[in-house]
């Protein structure tokens, strides 16, 4: 147990902690949001859909709906049913980018003692998989908010865009690098430079969508994806899912040496030990999430 224990310690110790800050408040279903519409969804309820509803302002990301989403990935992050995520927004638009008009009157001086939208990364901390769903308008911090997702999926009229550089400023929520990362420089230099926005084919060429599918089934699809990542061990997957990320902060001696720390830990788990015995055994495998 000691060894578990200081192996545990080793791995954590070059990731980010989970943003600190008080308990998430649980939420009934849908209830108690002016942004946002939240669900259940899939056979067993194990995945939480997160619906951004601000359609008249193609959900311009203001601070109220930022928190509003924030708020529930960490309700949804605590509740042990919920295995994955889905985030969407409506047909028209994922998010259209920042509040502007909440933006217009900014000034350096706020930004900068007050750590402007510095709350907005908190997807990232969540440990569960977030899938994007993205129909319509991904723009600005709309499209910095799906690259913060884990899997993204596109609807067949999604446009994907940095247009912030017609506005006089540049992306400010990881645009710049997590663009960069997933289409290349050239690309993401053309789109961040020119403000031009990108079909989801284009995108999807790119390597920065995985799949894309008719606009009407692009949420239940990314439904199902969530379903298939639930119904495995959501511990291990919380393994898989750091090592991915850890491809983006690491290099590649450190990368694989967390993996495989990662691996050996996932033999301390009651699932890894099902899931081979069951394969062994010719059934499905039960996973009880320890
Ligand atoms: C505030 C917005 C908005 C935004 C749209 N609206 N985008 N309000 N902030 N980002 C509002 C419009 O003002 C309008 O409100 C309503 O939504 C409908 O928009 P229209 O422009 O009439 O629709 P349409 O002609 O279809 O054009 C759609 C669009 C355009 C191409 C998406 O709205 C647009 O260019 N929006 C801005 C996109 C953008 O620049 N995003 C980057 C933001 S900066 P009214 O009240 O007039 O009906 C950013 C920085 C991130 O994201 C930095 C770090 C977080």
């Amino acid at each position: 147990m000691a060894a578990l224990r200081a192996l545990l310690l080793r791995v954590r110790a070059p990731l980010r902690p989970v943003a600190a800050g008080p308990p998430p408040r649980p939420f009934a279903s849908g209830a108690g949001f002016e942004y946002i519409i939240t669900e259940k969804k899939g056979k067993e309820g194990n995945v939480g859909l997160v619906q951004m509803n601000r359609p008249k302002a193609l959900n311009a990301l203001c601070n109220g709906l930022i928190n509003e989403i924030n708020r529930a990935m960490e309700a949804f992050q605590q509740d042990p049913a919920v295995g994955a995520i889905v985030l969407t927004g409506g047909e028209k638009a994922f998010a259209a980018g920042a509040d502007i008009k909440e933006m217009q009157n900014q000034t350096f001086q706020n930004c900068y003692s007050t750590g402007f939208l510095s709350h907005w990364d908190r997807v990232t901390h969540i440990k569960k998989p977030v899938i994007a769903a993205v129909n319509g308008f991904a723009l600005g911090g709309g499209c910095e908010l799906a690259m913060m997702c884990d899997i993204i999926y596109a609807g067949e009229k999604a446009q994907f865009g940095q247009p912030e550089i017609l506005l006089g400023t540049i992306p400010g929520a990881g645009g710049t690098q997590r663009l960069t990362r997933a289409v290349g420089k050239s690309l993401a230099m053309e789109m961040i430079l020119t403000g031009d926005r990108i079909s989801a084919q284009d995108a999807k060429q790119a390597g920065l969508v995985s799949k894309i599918f008719p606009v009407e089934t692009l949420v239940e699809e990314a439904i199902k994806c969530a379903e298939k990542i639930a119904n495995n061990s959501k511990i291990v997957t919380a393994m898989a899912k750091e090592s991915v990320n850890a491809a983006f902060e690491m290099t590649l001696t450190e990368g694989n040496k967390l993996e495989k720390k990662l691996f050996y830990l996932t033999f301390a788990t009651e699932d890894r030990k099902e899931g081979m015995t069951a394969f062994v055994e010719k059934r499905k495998a039960t996973f009880r999430d320890q």
